[in-house]
Parts: structure tokens; C-alpha cells; sequence
């Protein structure tokens, strides 16, 4: 049974369409993954079937009375004051009006999902990225959808979230999901079909991401492999056209004449036909070069952790230290403190002598939830404003990393969650800080973004402190590893 439909679908922001006249539909119970470069249109096109935004032309057509729960990339600023209890009930209240009380079923959905009865009054802006993924799961299931759209849901989730999230999707009774997703472990454990974005198409494959992506290469292999030999077939009737004109001319030959006329017209038929090459986003990641001079960067010593100044303590650290040149990932659960201990250095002013930075080392600091792009400024004008350049440099630096004309007046915060973490990098890059603070980097990359990054924070040798769950990640990027468990913070060695 179908549940939607995509028809014919084209969305434009501006003047850069994302879709040509894309088609494909759903049915009951599939679970599907929807994959694509950053910045292809993933989150547009669930936010077009969620009703959102609505497309240029084409349509989305529903099966009557069709109910959509969704888990957005981004969380609703407006949601971020409320507690636990009342944004739950907020969505319950759709469907039934002025209850007040969290119905048996839905605490269990929350008890199941890890959060403790005593903690339903907690605001929701004090959970954790992963927690906080885990309570918009335990959101949109409560209005009991037909089909779940999932936004990269398993960003800011640690190993155990992960897990909670795969047995959550493989245990779906009869529901049918979209989820959008760079985890490719997760995407071949918990889909049956892919859809690819690339190039303003939807390329559909009945298989999980690995073998779609494997499909996807045959059929790019299979089609380069047409295209060569549409261009040597072109080529050679050519080389005969012009054979035949030679003799025509020579022999003064009407008939031979038009026949070389007949085959040149033939090869730029063919020529015309020859399907272009799939154009792929390809931006850059990059890095300055680490010029700092100072040996050991940074040293945390004594060091009781909280929230807040006045908050309870969440762990208490002896002994830390990170030399030039190390790169230092920090794991461990969800909710521990590890972006607090991230925020912590990030903003210390030196005054606090349980945080000391090196006096001549300048931080750049990734933050998790890339709040400060929450920006009416234009692409062009927050770069100005955060890197005091030369214009023109600017504008190099932004085509370098991906960002043509057409973007630099768009509003940062419009900007594709894979876009904002390449804008963070490209301010790093101009800015040239010699210690980078990075509390999820890779969440909303891309995978070649991912591996972009991995190269350039090897190549450039500068100083890392980074937290990640991104287990392969950790293995090629990290030098180091610190543990961050049971209130303490240990070095693996
Ligand atoms: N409100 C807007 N105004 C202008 N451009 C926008 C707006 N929202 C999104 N865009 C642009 O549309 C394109 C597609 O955005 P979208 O968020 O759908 O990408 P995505 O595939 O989900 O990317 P990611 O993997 O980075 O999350 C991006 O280039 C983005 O900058
Ligand atoms: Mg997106």
C-alpha cells in the first residue's frame, strides 16, 4: 500500500534548483535511506513531505489521513525552553486537546528510551546532543505516524544511543521510515532501499547503502563506459565524413558529397546524445598550516567541572595536559560533561589557574549544536565580521570551499547543516588558530567531508582536542584518547 507520493517534484532557492522533476514513492512499512552529498537537498525534500515548505511545482500526494512523525536535523529553538514533560505533551495535545497528564504509555516510551520518571521537569535545553535526539524519537512517536521522517538522527549520539536507535528502527512493528544518515554501519543495519540524491536526481536501489552505493558505481561504470564508446563511434564517423569530402572534392562527387554530409550529421547526433558526466558537490575542507610555537598548550589541573557556577559537580579532573602537536579525542556516554569540559577551555580567560592555554596560542572552537549560526547575516557579512580580511580574499576562500555567487547573500542560519560545519572550517582556515576545540565535527559531514577533514587534520599537524563517536574517525585522526567516565577523566593508554 502506498502511504506518499513524489511527483515530479522541482524546489529552487533562489536560482539553484535542487531537483529535477524528482519522482518515487513509499509504501507501508519500508524503511528507506535517503543519502546525498551536504547541501543536495535531504532536509528539504523531508521537510516538503512533511508540508514545511512547499515545492515550486509537482506534488507530494498522501494516503488519506497519513500521520508523519518528525525527528528534524535541527531542534526548534522554540521547544529549547520547555521541559521534558510539557514538549511531550505539546505534541499529545495535537491529537488530544487539554490533557495535562503524560499518559501511562507514553512514560513508558520514555522510561524505554532512558530517561527517568523524576527527570520529566527538566528543560529541555539542558540535555545533551544525544539525549536530545532521543527525546524527539520518544516525540514523534507519540503521535503514532504511519511513517517516521528521521533527519540525521544519530548525530550526537554515543555508541549505547546508537544502538537504542537501531533497535528502535528494527523493531517498528508496521511503520515505514525515511532516514537520512552519513552512518553507514547504521544505515546497513536498519534499511532495505536507498534513495541517492547526486546531481538533482533520486537514484532508487531496493538494497541497503552499501550495496546501493555499489549499484550506483556499476551503473556510473556502465554509463562512463556508453559515453566512450559514443565518443569513438562519433569520432570515427567523422574521420569518414571527412574522408568522404576529400574524395567528393577530388572526384567533384555531388552523391558523395551529401553522404559525407549524411555521416557528420549522424556523429553530432550521437555526440548530442551523450548523456554529461553526474556532477558531484566536491568542497573542500581545509586547514592552515599550525604555526604555533608553544610546547605544551594546554594544562588542566584540579579541575572541578559543572554546568554552570552554581551547578553540581560533574566531574573533577587531577591532571590533563595536551602538547603541540597532539590530537586528543575524548569519548565517553552521552550527557557526561565531555561539552562542558569542550566549552570550559573554549571560553577560559586564563583567570582560573585549574584551565591554563599557553598565552600565545589562539583557539578555534567548534561548538556542538552550531548555535552561532543562527544568523540573519549574510554568508558574505558574518565572514567579514569573524575574519577581518581583505574582501577579495574572502571571496577565493569561500569558492574554495564550495560556496559559489549564488550562496553569498543567503542567510547563514539557512544554511544545510553540512554547510554550516564547512563554514566553521573555512573560518578556521582564515583565522589560523593553533589549537582546535572541536565537540562533534564530523555530525553533519558527508562522508567524503569526513574524510576531507581526517586528511587535512593529519597533513596539517595541528593541535586537536576533539570529541567524536565516530569510532573510525577516532582511529585515524586521534593520538591520544582520554576516557571521560564515572565523574573522572582518564588517559587510555
Ligand atoms: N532558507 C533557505 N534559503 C536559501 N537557501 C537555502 C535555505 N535553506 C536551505 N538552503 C540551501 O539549499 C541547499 C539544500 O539544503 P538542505 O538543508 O536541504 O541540504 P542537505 O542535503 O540536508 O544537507 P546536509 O547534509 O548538510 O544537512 C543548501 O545549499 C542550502 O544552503
Ligand atoms: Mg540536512
Amino acid at each position: 500500500m502506498t502511504l506518499l507520493s513524489v511527483q515530479n517534484l522541482k524546489f529552487a532557492y533562489g536560482s539553484s534548483d535542487l531537483y529535477k522533476d524528482t519522482s518515487f514513492t513509499v509504501s507501508h512499512g519500508e524503511r528507506v535511506g535517503l543519502i546525498g552529498g551536504n547541501g543536495s537537498g535531504k532536509s528539504t525534500l523531508l521537510k516538503i513531505i512533511s508540508g514545511e515548505l512547499t515545492s515550486d511545482s509537482g506534488k507530494v500526494v498522501f494516503r488519506k489521513g497519513l500521520r508523519i512523525g518528525l525527528v528534524p536535523q535541527f531542534i526548534p529553538t522554540n521547544i529549547l525552553s520547555q521541559t521534558i514533560k510539557e514538549m511531550v505533551l505539546d505534541e499529545l495535545n495535537v491529537s488530544r486537546p487539554g490533557s495535562n497528564i503524560l499518559p501511562y504509555e507514553v512514560q513508558m516510551q520514555l522510561e524505554m528510551a532512558g530517561f527517568n520518571s523524576s527527570e520529566f521537569d527538566t528543560k529541555v535545553i539542558n540535555l545533551s546532543g544525544g539525549w536530545l535526539n532521543r527525546l524527539l524519537l520518544v516525540r514523534a512517536l507519540c503521535s503514532h505516524p504511519d511513517i517516521f521522517l528521521l533527519d540525521e538522527p544519530s548525530n550526537h549520539m554515543d555508541t549505547e544511543s546508537i544502538r537504542f536507535l537501531e533497535e528502535f528502527l528494527q523493531s517498528l512493528p508496521n511503520q515505514a521510515f525515511v532516514i537520512i544518515s552519513h552512518d553507514r554501519e547504521l544505515l546497513d543495519r536498519c534499511t532495505e532501499r536507498t534513495l541517492i540524491l547526486r546531481d538533482k536526481n533520486i537514484y532508487d536501489f531496493n538494497s541497503s547503502y552499501s550495496s546501493a552505493r555499489k549499484k550506483l558505481l556499476e551503473l556510473d561504470e556502465a554509463a562512463e563506459h556508453l559515453r566512450s564508446s559514443q565518443w569513438k563511434e562519433a569520432d570515427r564517423l567523422r574521420a569518414s565524413s571527412k574522408q568522404l569530402a576529400h574524395w567528393a572534392h577530388v572526384y567533384g562527387s555531388k552523391k558523395l558529397s551529401s553522404r559525407a554530409k549524411n555521416i557528420e550529421r549522424r556523429a553530432t547526433r550521437i555526440e548530442q546524445s551523450i548523456e554529461s558526466k553526474p556532477f558531484e558537490i566536491r568542497r573542500k575542507v581545509e586547514l592552515s598550516d599550525s604555526i604555533e610555537e608553544a610546547r605544551l598548550i594546554l594544562r588542566i589541573n584540579e579541575l572541578d567541572l559543572k554546568y554552570k557556577i552554581s551547578g553540581p559537580s560533574l566531574a573533577k579532573i587531577s591532571q590533563m595536559w595536551l602538547k603541540r602537536g597532539d590530537r586528543v579525542a575524548l569519548v565517553g556516554p552521552n550527557g557526561c560533561g565531555k561539552s562542558t569540559l569542550l566549552r570550559t577551555i573554549a571560553v577560559s580567560t586564563g583567570e582560573d589557574a585549574s584551565v591554563r592555554i599557553h598565552p600565545k596560542v589562539s583557539v578555534g572552537y567548534y561548538e556542538q549544536t552550531l548555535m552561532q549560526f543562527e544568523s540573519d547575516f549574510s554568508l558574505l557579512k558574518y565572514l567579514e565580521n569573524n575574519c577581518p580580511q581583505e574582501r577579495t580574499k574572502l571571496l577565493g576562500a569561500l569558492a574554495k570551499a564550495g560556496f559559489g555567487p549564488a550562496t553569498w547573500e543567503r542567510k547563514v542560519k539557512a544554511l544545510s547543516g553540512g554547510e554550516k560545519s564547512r563554514l566553521a572550517f573555512l573560518i578556521f582556515r582564515l583565522n589560523k588558530p593553533d589549537l582546535l576545540i572541536l565537540d562533534e565535527p564530523t555530525n553533519h559531514m558527508d562522508v567524503f567531508g569526513i574524510e576531507q577533514l581526517e586528511n587535512e587534520l593529519l597533513k596539517r599537524d595541528v593541535s586537536v582536542l576533539f570529541v567524536s563517536h565516530d569510532r573510525r574517525f577516532i582511529a585515524n585522526v586521534g593520538t591520544r584518547v582520554f576516557v571521560f567516565n564515572n565523574k573522572k577523566v582518564i588517559e587510555n593508554y
